[in-house]
């Protein structure tokens, strides 16, 4: 297909198209690949909308560049402003989006082969989405370790430390290092179970990517790995990454939530995506 190759925004024809397409069976093995934009509905903000991200309201925080707050280098000399933030960033009583109850119903119905996750706020868990088929490619809140022995740190005393702002040390006495939960920081490495299962979009029928700006690698790469006959569906406000290359990409660039409604309404699936999210 050749790069001047208008993105085919997403028209009823296509709609309705991928829709027979899933309709007929032939999308069994779906992979979903998302970031912060599915959790914007839910009340948290993503990194890099102008105005309403992260990176555009942290200028209390005196840092050198917005990303510095979760760069390893500058936690090491400074971990203050990413404690300063952990409070906020601290998945608590947030309610999944009907996007994170659309992925629930894909594996309720046997279809999702894996979901690759940028966030570390858990939602997709508390969708209901299983455990085996997450992939948290920038780790999450889950656990915490020192930075230098990687001795293990209780959760209890990690919440206290969020609530106090207070940040805390390492538990091996030999060490004293930097305590830090175990959120992928820039100039550190991705998870393993990433690596395992990079590749895995190559087995996919069809790929999802939703509420991201695919700038951070290698995590950005993941839609390349999806074989030429493989259709990839972007919902999200604008058009990121290599999508609208290929032939078969169907790009609907707008809310994710009203993107996840119009799909499910055309596979005849929308009563039982709300009742899904009902039930969170
Ligand atoms: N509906 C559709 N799209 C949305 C919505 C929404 N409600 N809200 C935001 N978006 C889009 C934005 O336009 C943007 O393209 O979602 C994307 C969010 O991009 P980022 O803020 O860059 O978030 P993300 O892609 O998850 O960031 C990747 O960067 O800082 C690191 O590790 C951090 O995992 C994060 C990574």
């Amino acid at each position: 297909v050749d790069d001047d190759t208008p993105p085919k925004t997403l028209d009823s024809r296509s709609l309705e198209s991928l829709a027979k397409y899933i309709k007929d069976g032939r999308a069994k093995r779906i992979v979903v690949m998302t970031g912060a934009g599915i959790s914007t509905s839910a009340g948290i903000p993503d990194f890099r909308s102008p105005d309403t991200g992260l990176y555009a309201n942290l200028q209390r925080l005196n840092l050198p560049y917005a990303e510095a707050v979760f760069d390893i280098d500058y936690f090491r000399k400074n971990p203050d402003p990413f404690y300063a933030l952990a409070q906020e960033l601290y998945p608590g009583s947030y309610r999944p989006t009907i996007t994170h109850s659309f992925i629930k119903l894909l594996h309720d119905k046997g279809l999702l082969l894996k979901l690759f996750t940028q966030n570390i706020d858990c939602l997709e868990r508390e969708a209901g989405v299983p455990d085996d088929k997450i992939i948290e490619a920038h780790g999450s809140f889950a656990k915490q370790s020192c930075i230098e022995c990687k001795y293990p740190y209780p959760k209890d005393q990690m919440q206290q430390a969020i609530k106090d702002k207070s940040v805390p040390r390492c538990l091996n006495s030999e060490c004293n290092g930097l305590v830090k939960p175990e959120i992928v920081f820039f100039g550190e490495q991705l998870p393993e179970s990433f690596f395992r299962n990079r590749f895995l979009p190559e087995d996919s029928d069809l790929c999802i990517v939703m509420g991201t700006s695919l700038s951070v690698q290698p995590f950005a790469s993941l839609p390349q790995a999806c074989g030429e006959s493989t259709p990839r569906l972007l919902i999200n406000s604008e058009q990121v990454g290599s999508l609208g290359s290929r032939a078969d990409d169907v790009l609907l660039l707008e809310d994710c939530d009203a993107g996840v409604r119009k799909l499910a309404e055309a596979c005849g699936w929308l009563e039982e995506l709300e009742n899904t999210w009902s039930e969170t």
